[in-house]
C-alpha cells in the first residue's frame, strides 16, 4: 500500500494551476486534440447505467434541464466548484456538454453520470481519466449532490458505485479526489470511503483509494 501510495502520490501531481485550467476548458468544451493526448486504453469505457440500492446512475439527458439547472443554481453547490453562475441557457448548454461526456478512453477523457432518485435527477457524479498505461491506471472521481437530498447518504452510494465501476470495469488501479481544504463536507464522504491524503496542492488536497480499499460507509 505504501508503493501504491507513492506511486498515486505522483500520478495525481499535477499543479493544481494547470489542472484548474484545463478542467475549466474542458467544462467549456475546449479540449486537447487527440491527436495530442497519446495513447488510449485498450478498450474505451462507456458510461454504464447502474442500479444502487436507492438510485440511478445513468448517462445525462436534455429532459433535466429544469432540474440541472436547479442544482446549479445553489450557491453552496458552487462554492467548491469551478462551475460560474450559469442562467437556464448556459445551464442547458453545460447539461449538453455532460451528454457527451460518456465515453473514457485517451487521458483527460471525462464521464459524467446523472444521479436519479424516483425518477429525478438530484446530483452527478463523475471520472476523469488521469493516468492511461494499465498498471499505473488512475481517475480522478468527482461528486456532486442538490443540498436538498444531502444526510442521507446518496452521494456516499451514488460514489461508491462509481468506484466499483472505475476499479472493476475500468481497471483503476488508484481514484484520486482533489477537494478543497475548506470543503468538510466533501472530505468527509472522501473520509468515508476510505480515500487517505496524499499532499496538499494549494488551496486544495489530493487524496487517493488504492484498489482493494475496504469501506465500511454504515
Ligand atoms: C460533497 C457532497 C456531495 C456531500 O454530500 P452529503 O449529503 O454530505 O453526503 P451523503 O449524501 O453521502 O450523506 C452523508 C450524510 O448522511 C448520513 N447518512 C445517513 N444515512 C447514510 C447512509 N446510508 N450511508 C452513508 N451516510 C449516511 C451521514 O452520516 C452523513 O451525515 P453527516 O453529514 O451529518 O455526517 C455535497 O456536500 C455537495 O454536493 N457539495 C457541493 C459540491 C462539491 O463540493 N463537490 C465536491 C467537489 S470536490
Amino acid at each position: 500500500v505504501r508503493h501504491e501510495l507513492a506511486a498515486s502520490a505522483s500520478a495525481a501531481a499535477r499543479p493544481a494551476v494547470l489542472r484548474r485550467v484545463r478542467d475549466r476548458l474542458a467544462s467549456a468544451g475546449i479540449h486537447r486534440p487527440r491527436l495530442a493526448r497519446g495513447e488510449r486504453t485498450e478498450t474505451p469505457f462507456d458510461a454504464p447505467s447502474i442500479r444502487t440500492a436507492r438510485l440511478l446512475l445513468r448517462p445525462h439527458r436534455m429532459p433535466d434541464a429544469a432540474e440541472w439547472f436547479a442544482l446549479q443554481s445553489e450557491p453552496a453547490v458552487r462554492e467548491f466548484l469551478p462551475w460560474p453562475e450559469r442562467d437556464a441557457r448556459s445551464s442547458a448548454r453545460h447539461l449538453r456538454d455532460r451528454t457527451r461526456h460518456t465515453r473514457l478512453w485517451q487521458a483527460d477523457d471525462f464521464l459524467a453520470l446523472a444521479v436519479e432518485k424516483d425518477g429525478h435527477l438530484i446530483g452527478d457524479v463523475s471520472l476523469h481519466l488521469r493516468t492511461v498505461a494499465a498498471a499505473s491506471r488512475s481517475v480522478e472521481i468527482g461528486w456532486v449532490l442538490h443540498p436538498s437530498f444531502s444526510g442521507h447518504g446518496y452521494a456516499t452510494e451514488a460514489t461508491e458505485a462509481l468506484l466499483a465501476f472505475a476499479y472493476d470495469v475500468v481497471g483503476a488501479r488508484w481514484v484520486t479526489a482533489v477537494t478543497d481544504a475548506r470543503n468538510a463536507a466533501s472530505l468527509a464522504l472522501a473520509r468515508r470511503l476510505g480515500f487517505v491524503e496524499v499532499r496538499s496542492d494549494g488551496a486544495d488536497l489530493v487524496l487517493m483509494r488504492p484498489r482493494g480499499t475496504a469501506v465500511a460507509t454504515r
